[in-house]
């Protein structure tokens, strides 16, 4: 694939701010998420779009089950209708889905719907959309570095062979909506020469040309990797 003019392969968003945007609307938090998963139908064609290889969206943390059990249902409910009302989508768009974090520990139903989705899409090759579900950064570390020492050395190479996003292009660029100026655990390795970019926006209100501007703010950028 030819790599587009702003240069990015991989992209990765913080999706944060849902339930600022239901707050704002006096809406209930569920409705902010519903929401949320619209901007995410739409930015995964804007991907497609703008030629990006891989997206990877932050949909659940491994400190998000700190939140109250209604919430955690209400967004493991909208994960689950999500992948399956959009599976079509995917076909036609060519958008091969992955997921990444420890969501082999999810409740049966939904591990069992990812396993179909994978499956599914796992021919498709314009887009790849990687989901974080059930991801820490930390997490994938331990287990990145242990399945390492398994094998031999703790090297950098040995650890990054065993990430969850091995099969990916280096992330490039790396998001952030809702204004807030942290990585909360996401792609901590994969970030050490990513680009970052923090936007006010709530993700509900993120646009196709939100994420055309911040690869426009990529593209701008002398990316040295400790070089001159
Ligand atoms: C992001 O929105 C969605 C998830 C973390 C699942 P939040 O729910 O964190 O929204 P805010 O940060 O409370 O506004
Ligand atoms: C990060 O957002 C996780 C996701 C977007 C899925 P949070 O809203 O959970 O992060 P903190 O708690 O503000 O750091
Ligand atoms: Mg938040």
């Amino acid at each position: 694939m030819s790599v587009p003019d702003h240069g990015a392969r991989h992209v990765a968003i913080i999706m944060d701010g849902n339930g600022r945007w239901a707050k704002k609307r006096f809406l209930p938090r569920v409705a902010g998420h519903r929401a949320g998963v619209e901007a995410v139908r739409t930015i995964v064609r804007a991907a497609g779009d703008l030629g990006l290889e891989v997206l990877t969206l932050y949909a659940f943390s491994s400190e998000n089950w700190k939140r109250p059990e209604e919430e955690v249902s209400d967004l493991m409910g909208l994960m689950k209708r999500f992948i399956l009302s959009d599976l079509d989508e995917f076909a036609a768009n060519d958008v091969k889905l992955k997921v990444i974090g420890n969501w082999r520990a999810l409740a049966p139903d939904v591990v069992a719907l990812i396993e179909n989705a994978l499956d599914r899409t796992s021919g498709n090759k314009r887009t790849t959309l990687a989901v974080a579900l059930n991801y820490g950064a930390q997490d994938e570390l331990v287990r990145a570095a242990t399945a390492a020492a398994a094998t031999g050395a703790i090297t950098a190479e040995a650890i990054e062979a065993h990430l969850d996003t091995a099969d990916m292009p280096p992330l490039d660029l790396l998001i952030r909506t809702s204004g807030e100026v942290r990585l909360s655990n996401f792609l901590l390795w994969q970030s050490a020469y990513a680009e970052l970019y923090f936007t006010d926006r709530l993700w509900p209100d993120f646009k196709p040309a939100d994420l055309a501007a911040a690869l426009d703010h990529f593209a701008r950028r002398e990316r040295r990797y400790g070089g001159l």
